[in-house]
């Protein structure tokens, strides 16, 4: 009962997008998602036609920042274009990932609110290493919580 319930709370509503590129890496995580018992928001695209990747980059942005998901996966095609796209917005904290450690540590030390991978890059199994790290770690907080305290808002000091 004590496992069911952990198992319960571990339970997350997750928006996923991708361009034509990431489609089919999408479609994949989706569905190892759903079988999770996650909820998934799948904010497209579907299928091989094809797409610009900043439309989807922002159309996940835009979602997470109304609250509507917890947590963001984005997929293209080296996993780039989206995050960049991301990152444009300020409530983004988008970690591009290839491996387990830079995702779970994109969670610990940067508090990352998003994944991107890059689906010419990387298999389903890494990406399913990399969904499941960035899932499963907790911020750090302390020093990172400062850290990422200094990445808010729009900044106009930049020069
Ligand atoms: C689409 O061909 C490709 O440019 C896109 O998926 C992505 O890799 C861009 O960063």
């Amino acid at each position: 009962m004590k496992r069911e319930g952990r198992e319960q709370e571990s339970r997350m509503r997750i928006a996923i997008a991708s361009d034509h590129a990431g489609a089919g890496l999408k479609a994949e995580l989706a569905g190892w998602l759903r079988d999770q018992k996650h909820e998934i928001d799948d904010l497209g695209t579907d299928g091989a036609a094809s797409v610009d990747y900043p439309d989807f980059g922002y159309k996940l942005a835009a979602h997470l920042a109304a609250g509507h998901a917890e947590r963001g996966i984005a997929l293209c095609g080296t996993g780039i274009g989206i995050s960049i796209a991301l990152n444009r917005h300020p409530a983004m904290r988008c970690a591009l990932v290839s491996e387990p450690l830079s995702a779970a540590l994109a969670r610990e030390h940067n508090d990352a609110n998003v994944i991107a991978m890059g689906a010419r890059v990387i298999g389903i199994e890494m990406a399913k290493a990399c969904v499941t790290a960035f899932l499963t770690t907790e911020f750090g907080g302390e020093r990172h919580a400062r850290r990422v305290g200094k990445l808010g808002g729009v900044r106009d000091d930049l020069g």
